[in-house]
């Protein structure tokens, strides 16, 4: 089995189901999962405690130095730690979700961590989503996946996983999801763009486990060489 383990990339907007999909065919596969997003989150994170700018890439280069984030398997999904901290809910508040696109789009930022993911995928086997997977961290995944869903489809998602303490309303969430995808789409380096040889995936109106079939199927294909 070893010899045929490949890299599979999953791109796409905010709220496109892409880390329910990836956990899942990572654990039918067998595979390491790899959440990219919260990366950057974690480092948003970071930045906003140390009171670091997004615009100070002098700082933000520094910061980096001293922090290190780990990425472990739990039961309700992936936990995130940085340094000796768990930080799997604080990188999903609010105020992180609002600042992230600035801080995910300084080059120092960037290349730090796609050098982290790269480090990570380097053993193959690996379900790894983001933005920028396919296009620049491994463009040499043997399976590329753009996964997208209308806008509504991914706030009414996202508004049914709110916590009580998270409450916001569909219409406000829908304009922060659109917002995001503006932001990431139109920064400079490795904006969010479906790569050349990616499959484009639709996940409006379909379930789940519809989806994550598709790509294990995709999946076992290529790792058949077909
Ligand atoms: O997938 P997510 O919502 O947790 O991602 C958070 C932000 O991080 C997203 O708005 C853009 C950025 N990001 C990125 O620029 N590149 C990646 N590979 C993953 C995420």
């Amino acid at each position: 089995q070893a010899g045929n383990r490949i890299n599979i990339a999953i791109d796409g907007p905010a709220g496109a189901g892409k880390s329910t999909i990836a956990r899942m065919v990572a654990g039918q596969l067998n595979y390491i999962y790899i959440d990219t997003g919260a990366m950057y989150r974690a480092v948003t994170l970071a930045a906003q405690r140390a009171k670091v700018a997004s615009s100070d890439e002098a700082a933000l280069e520094q910061l980096l130095k001293k922090i290190q984030i780990t990425l472990l398997p739990g039961d309700e999904g992936q936990l995130v730690w940085m340094n000796d901290e768990d930080v799997t809910g604080a990188i999903r508040k609010h105020e992180v979700t609002e600042q992230v696109s600035y801080y995910a789009a300084q080059r120092v930022v960037r290349e730090v961590l796609s050098q982290w993911q790269r480090e990570l995928a380097a053993t193959k086997g690996v379900v790894m989503d983001g933005r920028d997977i396919g296009t620049a961290v491994l463009p040499s995944a043997e399976l590329k996946i753009f996964l997208t869903a209308s806008v509504s489809e991914r706030a009414s998602r996202r508004f049914k996983q709110l916590k009580p303490h998270e409450q916001m309303d569909l219409e406000t969430l829908e304009k922060s999801i659109a917002t995001r995808d503006e932001l990431d789409k139109q920064r400079d380096i490795s904006p969010l763009v479906q790569a050349e040889d990616a499959i484009l995936l639709d996940s409006t109106g379909k379930s789940i486990d519809e989806v994550v079939q598709e790509v294990v199927n995709l999946g076992r294909c290529k790792m058949a060489g077909e």
